[in-house]
């Protein structure tokens, strides 16, 4: 019985997906009252590219959080996609805020709070179980719109009520 509790409770841990490492990507994430809090790290970003995440299951209905860097400046940007490609939509107010952001010999580092339940400017609920996406670092077009990402973004399973903060 002890044994199968043990079992059950390592196994809760190994699931509860609360961190992210690929394609020089770190990330991680806590939740505390009612909010997510994202730490990422890019550490092979150059001048004129992005990375971020994006958060759904068809690139038709995506929220994105994207980390760009123009002019050698770290910026951090939120907005929709509606279709396969660029975001569609970049919102005037950012819905995930930045705690923290640096850019330093290549590498970008941030922390981010949302809401888990974003209701502005567009409903998303990410208490449950969702699939995230990792984008990789990807060029911004010259005039400085975000572009395709060049290798397929990678997704995970997330459920971020199973990272409550600790401590
Ligand atoms: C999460 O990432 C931050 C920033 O990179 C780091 O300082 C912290 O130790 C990480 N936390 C865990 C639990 O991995
Ligand atoms: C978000 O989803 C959770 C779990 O499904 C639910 O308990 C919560 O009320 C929802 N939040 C809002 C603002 O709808």
């Amino acid at each position: 019985m002890l044994n199968f509790l043990l079992l059950n409770a390592f196994i809760s841990l190994a699931l509860a997906q609360c961190s992210f490492s690929s394609d020089n990507i770190v990330a991680n994430w806590t939740t505390s009252n009612g909010q997510l809090t994202i730490n990422f790290m890019n550490s092979k970003l150059s001048n004129q590219q992005y990375t971020g995440i994006a958060f759904g299951a068809s690139m038709t209905n995506l929220e994105v959080i994207v980390f760009e860097v123009k002019n050698n400046k770290p910026i951090v940007l939120t907005g929709q996609t509606t279709a396969h490609g660029p975001p569609t939509t970049i919102d005037s107010i950012t819905s995930s805020k930045a705690q923290t952001l640096s850019y330093k010999n290549g590498i970008l580092m941030a922390t981010v709070t949302r809401p888990i339940s974003l209701i502005s400017p567009r409903n998303n609920n990410l208490s449950g179980c969702s699939q995230w996406n990792f984008v990789a670092a990807s060029p911004l077009n010259s005039d400085g719109s975000i572009s395709k990402h060049t290798i397929q973004p990678k997704p995970m399973n997330v459920c971020p009520l199973n990272c409550p903060m600790m401590g």
